[in-house]
């Protein structure tokens, strides 16, 4: 199909640039700043997810300057592009290593790569207004509780109530009557810029300042003069343009965000008790009705279905569990799958790769590790589990141990339907008990098994009449 459109009816290009080459010195690390996680992601992360509401994961570009390989590999997946600033010169210096990878878009949104609680709808409010109002530069601006450290936002005296920016002046770079005026509107560090004037001005930055950088901040006065409009649209909430230079405002933000998961899956239906004592990561998702009880941590790309009740201490990371799973207390679930109406703990600790079927219960003290428990299988008391096979039916008594490993390989375990597996019986694999065999308590099973058989490995029972009432004659004879 032919196309006419005109020129002028041409969607502009947009890109989002993340800023993301500082070394965050204040947090005393070896780890670069933008990889320090909070709700159990790095803050990148949290950046590349917001952005990504907005432009496809090819125009987003991450500048990338200290421990650039570290930081690219651990964000790679997402499949945004990269732009390295080797030396780290200040914001406005990254905006210059960043003119060629920007050469074929109209227009950029500039995001901080340390500042992980921006929402998406923030964003598109930076963005509507700038395209409304056909600005040069559009900053986010906030009104925080205390504005120290911040840049402040200087408005046109002529026209305030346009809201025309003239300046935003970095705090140890504030005069004397600008620090008097006590300025509480900060400079958040998110940008919308169009890249014709940007770039036609950027190469007037100067490093004259406390810092020797290059500060993109800068950028709204030289605009300005240029005689190019610069505006600001506030934040609505001043809480999600926080940074983190430091552990503690780490910390703080960390539980910013898990109130905030807490808030919103609260809404859609699932009832957390205390909330604040439990940890549940930003990416996690549970179906309505579930019940969360206090002092529970749910970790990393967790799913849990509905109507589940997820007991307390119990600590479950990148698993699935399906509808109606009741998980006791003290159990640890990690990388494995639980399907529906199965029963967990108390004190149950299920490996990577364990898959516990529909109805299925693991009890106390049993561990699991690359195991496929059948629907319905039972495995109560004090067992080890491991690489093993077990259909739909079977019940593992108390004290089973799959012996899985021989000092060099690893050994499978197969256990077919309807099998009865004694307590205390040690399953040296390679082995496989047939369908609806038993195994005697007890037994050490080293051979294969078939179908519907009685399997005894061990050793026949003697009984000595009178052997201990002769013992302890014998002993208080010997005292006399
Ligand atoms: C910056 C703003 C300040 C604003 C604040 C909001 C400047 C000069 N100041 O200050 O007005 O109130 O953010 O949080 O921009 N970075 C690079 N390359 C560099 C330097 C920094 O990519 O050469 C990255 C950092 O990794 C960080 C972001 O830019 O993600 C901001 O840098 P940072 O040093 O934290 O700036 P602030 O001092 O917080
Ligand atoms: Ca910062």
């Amino acid at each position: 199909m032919k196309s006419t459109v005109s020129s002028s009816t041409v969607a502009p290009r947009l890109a989002i640039v993340i800023l993301a080459a500082g070394k965050g010195t204040r947090l005393k690390s070896r780890l670069p700043k933008v990889l320090h996680q909070i709700g159990g992601k790095p803050l990148l992360q949290h950046v590349i997810d917001a952005a990504r509401h907005l432009v496809p994961a090819r125009d987003i570009y991450a500048i990338i300057g200290h421990e650039a390989d570290r930081v690219k590999q651990a964000v790679a997946p997402t499949g945004i592009q990269f732009v390295l600033q080797s030396e780290q010169r200040g914001t406005g210096h990254a905006l210059m290593m960043a003119r060629d990878a920007l050469a074929n878009y109209d227009h950029a949104l500039v995001l901080s790569g340390d500042a992980p609680l921006i929402r998406p709808e923030t964003l598109t409010r930076l963005h509507d207004a700038h395209f409304e109002r056909r600005a040069a530069m559009t900053l986010l601006t906030a009104f925080p509780e205390n504005p120290f450290g911040y840049g402040r936002i200087i408005y046109s005296k002529k026209k305030p109530r346009n809201g025309e920016v003239v300046q935003i002046v970095e705090e140890k770079s504030l005069t004397p009557a600008q620090r008097k005026a006590s300025l509480r509107e900060i400079n958040a560090g998110f940008y919308a810029f169009a890249l014709a004037p940007l770039f036609a001005h950027i190469d007037h930055l100067t490093t004259d300042n406390a810092h020797r950088e290059f500060y993109l901040t800068d950028m709204a006065e030289i605009l300005a003069r240029a005689k190019q409009r610069v505006i600001s649209v506030p934040a609505d909430d001043p809480i999600e343009v926080l940074g983190i230079n430091t552990r503690a405002e780490l910390a703080r933000l960390d539980a910013q965000l898990r109130d905030r998961k807490c808030a919103d899956l609260m809404s859609s239906g699932v009832t957390i008790y205390r909330p604040e004592t439990c940890v549940i990561d930003a990416d996690v998702t549970i179906g309505t009705d579930t019940v969360v009880e206090p002092f529970v941590q749910l970790l990393g790309r967790t799913t849990i279905g509905s109507d589940c009740r997820i007991r307390s201490y119990s600590v479950i990371s990148n698993s699935t569990l399906a509808d109606n799973v009741t998980v006791r207390p003290g159990c640890i679930v990690d990388q494995s799958t639980v399907a529906s109406s199965a029963i967990l703990g108390p004190y149950s600790h299920l490996r990577p790769e364990s898959f516990i079927g529909e109805s299925a219960h693991v009890g106390n003290f049993v561990e699991t590790k690359k195991v496929r428990l059948g629907k319905g299988s039972k495995a109560n008391h004090l067992t080890y589990l491991g690489d093993a096979e077990i259909g739909d039916g079977v019940n593992v008594g108390a004290g089973t141990i799959t012996c899985n490993y021989d000092g060099a390989h690893k050994q499978k375990t197969v256990i077919e339907d309807g099998a009865f597996i004694g307590s205390d019986a040690t399953l040296v694999a390679p082995v496989r008990i047939g369908a609806r065999s038993y195994v005697a308590a007890a037994s050490c099973i080293t051979d294969d098994v078939p179908a519907d058989s009685l399997a005894l490995g061990r050793a026949r029972q003697s009984v000595k009449e009178g052997w201990a009432k002769a013992k302890r004659e014998e002993q208080s004879a010997r005292k006399k």
